[in-house]
């Protein structure tokens, strides 16, 4: 990866409404302006920055994760923008989910109005952690889901699966969505320093859904493959069901080569890169597909018990992240679980110059959650 990549010929610099969508990762800050045409979403620039040689106290390599201070983002951010030639003054970032809490509640059945009156409590019951720590918000899940014939099936792969969701007339589901303010606090302070007005923010979940999911009848699994973490989302309609990590990302693999090998963190990222799951040593192939293994049963655990709980059964899994482009991860996920598997291709969303398609398409995972956090902008 080169340190800045960024897509300048394409640009459509001065479009007034333009809006920048920043997620800023553990190992890579990814950007993405846009603007809206009377056509939907059209890419201006796009540009990511490995944040380990910004580091200066210490020598980090690209691919490593780093920790995430004001100083560091700000200084990575504006040379990023600079570089990808941004010109946007609408700006939003994407949380992390190490972070937040996304979680369904119920609650007793009660009007929005009512219900804003007492969801502190309702929230202090399912937050752990004090409520004056985090920033939530709340949103109902629309009645569809909770008002489904008891024999309607949905035939997904081939296989039929009752939704037994009923409407319980005594309850309302909602979705929580939480983050802690420390990590709030440090994204406002960096917009602050940047001099960017009014930001908004938003768990990654969302934005990545967005940019990632089309409109079936089944629930769709993301998986977002970051340095650090591997997150999971199964998602309906725009509706979280299930979200969680595991600490457990593409550095993982690179700290089994660089153990095994002996060798520095950036050799063993760039043997990551070329081999993919197919290093040539024996025992440390059998290593890393240890863990692949391990994150398979992870998948195979998860989408049964989600489809035992829910009586719906998962309809597609999409990779996204970085670290789902490791060779062959790929080709061992789709043979080893159930259901259709395909890579997010989040740009297919935004118009952009057709010349570009298959790059957009290869570096597409690494900058779903960019891409989400601004159409969201778009929307406002
Ligand atoms: N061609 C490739 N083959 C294998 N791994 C790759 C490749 N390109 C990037 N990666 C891995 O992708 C990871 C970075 O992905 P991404 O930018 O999505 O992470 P992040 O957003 O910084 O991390 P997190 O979401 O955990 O905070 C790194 O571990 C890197 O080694
Ligand atoms: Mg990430």
């Amino acid at each position: 990866m080169t340190i800045v990549d960024s897509l300048k010929n394409i640009l459509h610099v001065g479009k007034k409404e333009s809006v920048l969508g920043i997620d800023v990762g553990t190992s890579a800050i990814k950007i993405v302006q846009l603007h809206q045409s009377s056509d939907g979403p059209v890419l201006d620039t796009y540009g990511s920055l490995a944040l380990g040689p910004q580091v200066e106290e210490k020598k980090i390599a690209i691919g490593e994760s780093v920790p995430i201070t004001v100083s560091l983002i700000k200084k990575s951010l504006s040379y990023l923008m600079r570089e990808s030639k941004t010109t946007a003054t609408v700006f939003g970032f994407s949380l992390p989910f190490r972070s937040s809490y996304v979680k369904q509640i119920t609650v007793p059945q009660m009007s929005d109005e009512s219900l804003r009156e007492v969801i502190d409590i309702e929230a202090n019951k399912h937050i752990p952690v004090p409520l004056q720590d985090v920033t939530f918000e709340w949103f109902p899940v629309p009645e569809l889901f909770s008002d489904i014939e008891e024999n309607q099936l949905t035939t997904v792969g081939g296989r039929d699966t009752p939704l037994l969701e009923k409407k319980n007339t005594d309850t309302r589901t909602l979705v929580l969505s939480v983050v802690e303010n420390t990590t709030l606090n440090l994204y406002k302070s960096i917009a602050s320093e940047l001099q960017m007005l009014n930001p908004r923010f938003e768990i990654e979940i969302f934005s990545a859904l967005r940019s990632t999911t089309k409109e079936t009848h089944a629930p769709t699994l993301i998986i977002d493959i970051g340095a650090r973490t591997t997150k999971f989302y199964i998602v309906l309609h725009s509706i979280v069901f299930r979200s969680f990590f595991i600490d457990q990302g593409g550095e993982t693999l690179t700290h089994v080569i660089m153990n095994s090998e002996k060798i520095a963190f950036q050799d063993a990222e760039l043997k990551k890169r070329e081999y993919g799951l197919e290093h040539p040593h024996e025992e440390l192939r059998e290593s890393m597909n240890a863990i692949i293994d391990n994150l398979i049963s992870e998948i195979n655990i998860n989408m049964q018990d989600f489809e035992s709980h829910y009586h719906h059964a998962i309809g597609r899994v999409v990779l996204t992240g970085g670290g789902s482009t490791l060779g062959g991860l790929y080709q061992k996920i789709k043979e080893n679980i159930p259901v259709a598997v395909e890579y997010a291709n989040p740009f297919l969303y935004v118009a952009h110059q057709k010349n570009v398609n298959d790059i957009l398409q290869k570096v597409g995972p690494e900058f779903s959650v960019a891409i989400g956090i601004a159409m969201r902008m778009l929307q406002k």
